[in-house]
């Protein structure tokens, strides 16, 4: 079978924008391979980590434009955009009704990752647009960070860390937290936050958790305790946020919710900062109301300038809790399958926004069946 791949690498990063290198975008805007499937790939963490992934969308014969990092200010991605049948995108890239609008060819959007924050589902929809993502691909990573922070914010250890460092051995006057026997309250028990439960069992935790779609086996099997959310607050030592980022969660966690929680207890989010109403809780913790927060999300990201940044008892990450090689990886495999699954008509396994779809096998004769592929 005869590829032709357009490969077309954009290296940016997020401070320093563009550095192109096009190689062949302008024979590709002029309408060779006019019949393969073309991919605008923007996800800038797709394919970083882990083999083969891009190999194995171009052996399948897709025009791959690779705009890994580039965005909607980028007048080259624009054009691009009016060409493509499918975008990959990341946390990056708000897929609105306007960009889907520039996007006049546009069939489907598969998002690297879960969270679907980034995208107007219901505009998607009314376009035919199908979206598809790859949930539980990160769920242990975010898992183990959540702990990885709650040990941090429990023991303290950056500030011994930093203290170590600068010639400070506060070898016995700093007090730490134990986690066993804590009241650990799970907001969102899905793939993260059932992860995040096994964990809290693991320590020795009584678990306690909301969800409007509670997931009846797995709670009964692990002895989790179902309970509102203002209950929640009431009696966790540990809260820790696992729900989605939707208009009805945006600032789930305010003044009248930080006000509920145990003075001596933490909150903990590496869901979407949107649901942490950040100025409130800069003022509990600064008023000593709740005794800390670790944070790998926050409503502005970077936070620059932010109250947070100066406020007591906080430990942040930069929203780098799904990032290991093992979910990379995943994530990126899981976007291939689907993208793959799609082009041969099918409807990927992942799909968000069902009554949108359309087979869409017929005429791509530049795109390969993965299986006939593979035996040749
Ligand atoms: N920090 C990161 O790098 C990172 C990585 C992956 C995911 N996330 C975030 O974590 C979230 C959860 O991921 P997941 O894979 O577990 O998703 P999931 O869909 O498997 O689980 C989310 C759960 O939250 C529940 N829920 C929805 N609204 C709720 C509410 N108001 N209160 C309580 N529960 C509610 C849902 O019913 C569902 O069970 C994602 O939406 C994403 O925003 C962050």
């Amino acid at each position: 079978m005869q590829n032709h791949i357009l490969y077309t690498e954009l290296i940016a990063t997020r401070g320093s924008r563009v550095s192109f290198i096009f190689t062949a975008l302008d024979d590709w805007m002029k309408g060779s391979n006019m019949t393969a499937m073309r991919v605008l790939i923007e996800a800038r963490p797709f394919a970083r980590f882990g083999a083969g992934h891009m190999e194995r969308l171009r052996d399948c014969g897709f025009e791959l434009i690779d705009m890994r990092g580039s965005g909607v200010e980028e007048p080259a991605f624009m054009e691009a955009l009016k060409q493509v049948d499918l975008v990959l995108s990341g946390n990056d890239l708000v897929v609105d009704g306007n960009l889907l609008d520039a996007a006049p060819n546009i069939r489907a959007v598969c998002k690297l990752g879960v969270g679907l924050d980034m995208i107007d589902i219901n505009a998607a929809t009314a376009r035919g647009v199908l979206v598809f993502h790859t949930p539980g691909a990160n769920d242990q990573a975010v898992a183990d960070h959540t702990f990885a922070l709650i040990l941090s914010l429990a023991r303290q250890i950056v500030r011994f860390h930093t203290g170590v460092l600068s010639g400070l051995w506060e070898h016995t006057t700093v007090l730490g937290m134990e986690i066993a026997q804590k009241t650990f309250g799970i907001v969102g028990l899905g793939s993260i936050g059932r992860n995040v439960a096994l964990r809290a069992k693991g320590f020795g935790c009584s678990v306690v958790a909301s969800d409007p779609y509670w997931p009846e086996a797995f709670a009964n099997e692990h002895k989790i305790e179902r309970v509102e959310l203002d209950q929640l607050l009431r009696v966790s030592d540990i809260v820790s946020l696992h729900c989605p980022f939707v208009p009805s969660s945006y600032k789930l966690i305010g003044e009248r919710e930080l006000s509920l929680m145990k003075p001596t207890a933490i909150l903990v989010n590496t869901a979407r900062g949107e649901l942490v109403d950040e100025t409130a809780l800069c003022r509990f913790l600064k008023e000593g109301r709740i005794a800390g927060a670790a944070l790998d999300v926050l409503e502005n990201e970077p936070p620059k300038g932010s109250p947070i940044l100066s406020a007591p008892n906080v430990i942040l990450s930069p929203h780098t809790a799904a990032f290991t090689l093992e979910s990379m990886d995943k994530m990126s495999k899981g976007c291939v399958d689907q993208i793959i699954e799609y082009a041969e008509g099918g409807l990927p396994r992942h799909a968000v926004n069902r009554e949108a779809f359309q087979p869409y096998g017929t005429g791509l004769a530049g795109v390969c069946m993965e299986s006939a592929c593979n035996a040749n």
